[in-house]
């Protein structure tokens, strides 16, 4: 099997060819989607909300990513796999973020790392670029920083930002992030950027005019419903799938349905 390199997301973009990305952040699942032919898996920090039951992103710590990432790596035969630095473990110290990036490729054999941010962290990109480690970047609604917006509606729809988004995106661009993740900005506006920019732009709740579409594993599958933004597509129900297979073992245990004559020794 061909792996995916960040080279090849590029050359997918110069032949607009869609880029396919999910989160995983098990190894039985990262088997399932790297074998269904996905692009690029994230090891996202949305592990926080959907593995380990936080409101917010920010309670993961950078050994629980790495605990993830390495379930992930150990399953991926072709996929790209990008680790998320959590929350705390890069802004604002750039010596600190490297050794948090270094410490991800190290213990986890991951392939990149994403960070959240434009100008403000430039220099801890920069740094870990520097070392040989591939960045991608996330810029519009980035959740890490949910006590500044105060909500999770959609960025960028004021002027400002929406020229402060474009500036970051080409800034993420010149220091040399291999791409960028756009998250709940307006169409229009992620387009602009996706033309303006030559690396590949991954958006979700950005519109269909970016170079490729990342979502939230267990949102796609239906396991978490409870969460319905406008942009998220079911592709299958999983929760009562679930619900109904293990509501039936639980009658056949009780009604002694379970096991039967073929199913003992
Ligand atoms: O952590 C995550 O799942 C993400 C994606 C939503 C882009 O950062
Ligand atoms: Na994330």
């Amino acid at each position: 099997i061909k792996k995916i390199t960040t080279h090849q997301l590029h050359a997918m973009k110069a032949r607009s060819e869609k880029i396919s990305m999910l989160t995983a952040y098990d190894y039985s699942m990262a088997k399932l989607v790297d074998a269904a032919g996905i692009d690029v898996i994230l090891v996202g920090d949305s592990a926080s909300n959907v593995m380990a039951g936080h409101e917010t992103t920010l309670p993961i710590t950078l050994d629980q990513m790495i605990y993830h990432a390495t379930s992930v790596v150990k399953a991926v035969e072709r996929a790209l796999v990008v680790v998320d630095i959590p929350f705390g473990s890069y802004q604002g110290n750039s010596s600190e973020a490297l050794r948090s990036a270094i410490r991800i490729m190290k213990e986890s054999g991951g392939h990149a790392v994403k960070m959240e941010g434009g100008a403000e962290i430039k220099e801890s990109i920069v740094r870990i670029l520097s070392a040989g480690i591939p960045v991608m970047g996330h810029l519009g609604l980035t959740p890490q920083s949910i006590y500044k917006f105060g909500t999770y509606s959609v960025r960028a729809k004021e002027e400002e930002e929406a020229e402060k988004l474009i500036a970051d995106a080409k800034l993420l661009e010149e220091c040399g992030c291999f791409s960028i993740v756009l998250e709940k900005i307006p169409a229009k506006l992620a387009k602009r950027v996706a033309e303006e920019v030559s690396i590949p732009i991954i958006g979700i709740g950005a519109g269909p005019d970016v170079d490729g579409q990342v979502l939230v594993l267990h949102d796609l599958l239906g396991i978490t419903t409870e969460f319905k933004p406008r942009f998220l597509r079911h592709y299958a129900k999983l929760d009562t799938v679930i619900t109904d297979a293990i509501s039936q073992y639980v009658s056949d245990v009780k009604e002694v349905n379970f096991p039967n004559q073929d199913e003992m020794y």
